[in-house]
């Protein structure tokens, strides 16, 4: 019974702790995302927003929603989902861009978002989400 006890303090005295911890962001950045495949998984928040913003949005012309699936609330986005397609392709286009990059520019290490690609979203898109014009 003592222990019991003392487990149950424990447990109610941990409760604020989490709170705080989570209000406080020290949660380290590898387990911000939860369903990245093909950008790294421990990346800066400030980096995948930058892809998001300047090589996603900007490079195609669309805006979050266009990759990103409704969430439970009115107006918000689950950004882990897969539920569009979109974003599946747009997986492919990264792993694609990727490859150019590597087999025919020879960049050692290309990386989305970074200064040293050659060929970006950007590179075919132009601004539009379908850069053949279908
Ligand atoms: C062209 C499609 C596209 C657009 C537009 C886009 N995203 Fe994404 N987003 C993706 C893909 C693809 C991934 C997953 C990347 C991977 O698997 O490595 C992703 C992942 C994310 C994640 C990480 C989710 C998780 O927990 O795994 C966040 C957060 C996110 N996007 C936010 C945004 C925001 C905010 C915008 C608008 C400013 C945006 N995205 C616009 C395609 C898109
Ligand atoms: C080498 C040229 C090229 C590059 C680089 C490229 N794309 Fe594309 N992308 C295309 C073409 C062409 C289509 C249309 C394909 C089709 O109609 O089947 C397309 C289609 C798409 C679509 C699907 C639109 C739809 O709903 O059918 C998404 C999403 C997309 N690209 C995202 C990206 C992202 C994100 C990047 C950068 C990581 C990227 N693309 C880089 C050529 C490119």
């Amino acid at each position: 019974m003592k222990i019991n006890r003392k487990i149950l303090i424990i447990a109610a005295l941990s409760v604020p702790v989490t709170i705080v911890a989570a209000t406080t962001n020290s949660t380290p950045p590898d387990e911000q995302y939860t369903n990245l495949k093909v950008l790294p998984k421990n990346i800066a928040p400030k980096d995948l927003k930058k892809i998001m913003i300047n090589d996603f949005e900007d490079g195609l012309g669309v805006g979050c929603n266009f990759c990103h699936a409704e969430g439970k609330e009115v107006g918000e986005l689950d950004f882990a989902s897969d539920a569009k397609p979109e974003k599946n392709i747009a997986r492919e286009m990264m792993r694609m861009t990727l490859g150019i990059n590597k087999k025919y520019l020879k960049i050692k290490h290309p990386m989305i978002g970074a200064e040293g690609l050659v060929v970006t979203c950007n590179t075919c898109h132009n601004g539009v989400p379908f850069p053949d014009g279908h």
